[in-house]
Parts: C-alpha cells; structure tokens; sequence
C-alpha cells in the first residue's frame, strides 16, 4: 500500500515508517519539521534500506498543500501523527494545541474524503484515560483529560467516532500509546527533543551523556512500591510494529476501533535509572525533588485486545530501551 504517514519525521513516525517500508509498503512523508530534524527521512532510508516515495515539508492544516500530496499519489492509508505533544506547554498556550491537533486532523479527514481515501491510523495516548479510570486500563473505559493537550486527543478519537458512524466505508484505528521510550537499534533514529527534554528517558540519556548535570525524580511520597510513579514503557520498535498491525486491521475493517499499545507492566521511575545504569554500566546523578504538577501515580495497559485482535504483542524489554536510547545519544548521526 502506499502510506501518507504524517509527522514521519518525527520520534514515533520515523521508526513506523522504516517498518513500513521492510514491510514492503509505500512511504509519503508530510512533516512541517517543527519538532523533527531534516536529517531523518534520508536517516529513515539508510536504516531501512529503500527510498522514501517523496517528503513534503508542509504542515497537514494547509489544505492546499495536502490537496497536492493526494493529488501527487494514490494514497491508500493515512497514519497520523503529525501534533503538538507537550503536555505542560498545552496548559500555557491551549489555544494553540486546540487549532492545531484539531485542524491537522480535519483537514487531513476533507481532503482524505475528497479523494476516496478510507483507511486512518491515529496516534492517540493512554492520556485519553483521564484521572479516574483504576489501572489497568481497557479500551472500554470513559475517557477524559487533564490538560488541552490530552483533550484533543479525547476530541479527535470523538470526530473520528462520529464520523466513521457517518461514513460506513471509513475505517478509523485509534492507537492508544502508553510510555514509548527507546530507539532504533540502529542509533539513528530516536528520540531527540529540542531544548530540556520533558520525558524521562530522554532526560536520564543526556544526564548519562553529560550533556546535562543530574536528573530530578519528580517525587518519591506516592503510594506506589518504591514511592515514584509508575507508567507502562514501551520499546519505540514495538509501538511502531503496533501501527502495521493497526493498517492491516484497518485494511480488513471498518468503522472505529481503539487499541491500547503498551506491555501490561508498571515500571517506576527508580527501577528505570536502575535498569538504565545496569544495562549500560554508566551512572546517572539523580537528586528526588517535588511532585511534578499533573502526574498519576500509576498507569499501565491491559493490551490483550491488541494481542487477540491485532496479533500484536510487545516483546522488547526495559533492559533493551535502555541500551537502545544509550546507543542512540551516543551514535554521530550523518
Ligand atoms: N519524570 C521524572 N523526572 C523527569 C521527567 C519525568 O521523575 O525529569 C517522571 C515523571 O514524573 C513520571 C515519569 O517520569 O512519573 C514519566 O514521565 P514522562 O514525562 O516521561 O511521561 P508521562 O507519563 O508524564 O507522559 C507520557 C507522554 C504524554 C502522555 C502520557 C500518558 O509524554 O504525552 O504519557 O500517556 F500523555
């Protein structure tokens, strides 16, 4: 099939468009480059071994734009990951997120309709699970948020719902990712933010690195184990192998379906740095300092629906992410 995957620059879209293209798909990119290096669709090709059909450096809103990409190819599916993501930005500047998410994702939905294109894998976030829901959670559960950005992705998982009710031909697969950590085996794909990174890993990598001082655990007082959070970390490889099995599933399907991407296991904040430190015998200064405003204590997946629909499973582990995300920071890249 031939794929548009939007935001395929990206941390996730980059790994999903090498599995793509192994597995023998087509790949478009459209990538704005907001949060993406240049660098990574010929980064993309050299890990996977094959081109990449075309790269458009447009953001999904312009209409015009995307018209011209449909126009250009016969687009068979629509992976969409294209979207602002950082959960303490989007309480700053909710305007932002709200006309982003939503119009990239419309937009994508007019002009994927002008052209008789029915196949939509969407990136969605174990976030849509809100505060209330108890761990481990299942598709079935009400969804919610606590920040703009987790909002949008409950509204987008919404349209998409009312609108595959609408369209009987559609078929919508909502991804529901819980903590993708990790890298490409490689080194040269991962996950490279700019600026201080807010995620944990990427934060652990570059303290390892010495590129920045010391590490904050954000709180040590929950009521969890060891008293830091817990979250369901899930190799990068894995979730976008996740995203071949959702395209199949699409192919096969209609209507809209959400699948939880994750291992089923909670792992803490600590056993993390621990794991980290073991499995690339290098130390990470940590200091414990105050909760972080917004955090869970604790959330993991139950993923047996992936599992039995799908036929998709996790099988990296902790040890592999840790050693993955180090071999990354340390590999020069071009
Ligand atoms: N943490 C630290 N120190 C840091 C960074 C993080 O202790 O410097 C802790 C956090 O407090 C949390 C855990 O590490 O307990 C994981 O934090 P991340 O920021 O890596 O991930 P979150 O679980 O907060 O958020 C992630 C995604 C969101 C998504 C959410 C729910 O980043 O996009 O999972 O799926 F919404």
């Amino acid at each position: 099939m031939k794929i548009l995957v939007t935001g395929g620059a990206g941390y996730i879209g980059s790994h999903t468009c090498v599995e793509l293209l192994q597995a023998g798909h087509e790949v478009v990119i459209a990538d704005n480059f907001y949060n993406a290096d240049r660098a990574v669709p010929s980064r993309i090709e050299k890990v996977a071994g094959k081109p990449v059909t075309a790269v458009y450096p447009i953001d999904v809103a312009d209409k015009a734009a995307l018209n011209q990409v449909f126009d250009e190819h016969q687009i068979d599916g629509v992976i969409h990951f294209a979207g602002l993501k950082a959960v303490g930005e989007s309480v700053q500047i909710p305007l932002r997120y709200y006309r982003n998410n939503l119009d990239t994702t419309l937009t994508l939905l007019e002009v994927m309709e002008a052209h008789g294109c029915n196949k939509f894998v969407f990136s969605s976030s174990a976030t849509v699970y809100g505060p209330n829901n108890k761990a481990p959670f299942t598709e079935d559960m009400p969804t919610s948020a606590t920040n703009p950005y987790g909002w949008t992705k409950v509204m987008i998982e919404q349209i998409l719902r009312d609108y595959c009710a609408a369209k009987p031909a559609f078929s919508a697969v909502l991804l529901r990712y819980f903590n993708p950590i990790g890298a490409h085996p490689s080194g040269l794909l991962g996950d490279d933010p700019n600026g201080i990174p807010n995620n944990l890993m990427p934060y652990v990598a570059r303290v390892a690195a010495g590129q920045l001082p010391k590490l904050t655990v954000f709180g040590d007082d929950y009521d969890t184990p060891d008293g830091t959070c817990l979250r369901d970390y899930l190799h990068v490889v894995d979730l976008a192998k996740g995203h071949l099995s959702a395209l199949e599933y699409a192919n096969e399907h209609t209507g809209a379906e959400a699948f939880n991407l994750g291992t089923g296991n909670g792992t803490s904040v600590l056993e993390l740095i621990h794991a980290f430190m073991k499995e690339n015998h290098i130390d990470v200064p940590y200091v414990i300092g105050p909760r972080r405003d917004g955090d869970l204590p604790g959330f993991w997946a139950n993923a047996d629906k992936a599992n039995r629909v799908l036929g998709w499973k996790a099988e990296l582990d902790v040890n592999d992410m840790c050693r993955d995300a180090w071999t990354f920071i340390q590999t020069p890249k071009d």
